[in-house]
């Protein structure tokens, strides 16, 4: 029999829609993830992924980075925020903001960012349009762990989509997120299964070091 482990608390940072929110909320609600969602902090108030997260019943946070001066005095209050709730994880769920190294090292190996290209392409904004651009036939997403290099952590998992021809980047982008939705679950879950470890930089899943690609089967 394996060994249950402990029910993790999980703090989820968000900007927008929260449609990977949602995909981490209806998993632990359907028993597939050993975790709870103690808040969800966002920096924007019109956050839809904050009307998401009072449906669940979960605190919604809402910290204004507009009323700090320095990116260093956000990042404080959120630290400060978020470890009232002693998280084990914290998630980036689509939260647009670069975050500090101070932060970044805070968290170190408990905080996890999903990404929308397959890195190392493509990181930064406009991920969709500039897969279409360079002319790739194949587009996707990263789950990664979060090091002070922006986009730049050791990859965990990765999945593909094709670019058509005349790819329009919309159509694209609702390819890549019905991906997310499935993948990022699947690593939060491994994590919380105690699993999914980085150590010296790299990405261990089992104890065996993934590869730059992340998970890759057989
Ligand atoms: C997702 O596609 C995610 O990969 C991306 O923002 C979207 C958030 O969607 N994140 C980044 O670009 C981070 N660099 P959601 O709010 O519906 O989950």
């Amino acid at each position: 029999m394996t060994k249950q482990s402990a029910t993790k608390s999980i703090v989820v940072l968000v900007s927008g829609n929260g449609s990977n929110l949602q995909a981490i909320i209806d998993n632990i609600s359907e028993n597939r993830i050993n975790a709870k969602i103690a808040a969800v902090v966002a920096n924007q108030a019109d956050a839809y992924a904050l009307v998401r997260a009072e449906n669940a019943a979960i605190p919604a946070i809402f910290i204004d980075h507009t009323s700090f001066a320095t990116r260093e005095e956000y990042d404080a209050k959120m630290i400060s925020c978020i470890d009232e709730f002693a998280p084990d994880l914290i998630v980036l769920a689509g939260f647009m903001r670069i975050l500090t190294p101070a932060f970044v090292e805070h968290y170190k190996g408990r905080m996890l960012n999903i990404h929308p290209s397959l890195l190392p392409k493509y990181k930064g904004l406009d991920t969709h349009q500039r897969a279409i651009d360079a002319g790739d036939t194949v587009h996707g997403a990263s789950v990664h762990f979060v090091t002070p290099e922006l986009d730049g952590g050791p990859v965990v998992l990765q999945s593909k989509v094709p670019i058509f021809e005349q790819q329009d980047p919309q159509e694209l982008a609702q390819r890549v997120q019905q991906q997310e939705r499935q993948m990022y679950p699947l690593v939060i879950k491994w994590f919380c299964e105690d699993r999914l470890k980085m150590f010296d930089n790299k990405a261990t899943l089992d104890s065996e070091i993934l590869t730059e690609e992340g998970y890759a089967i057989g």
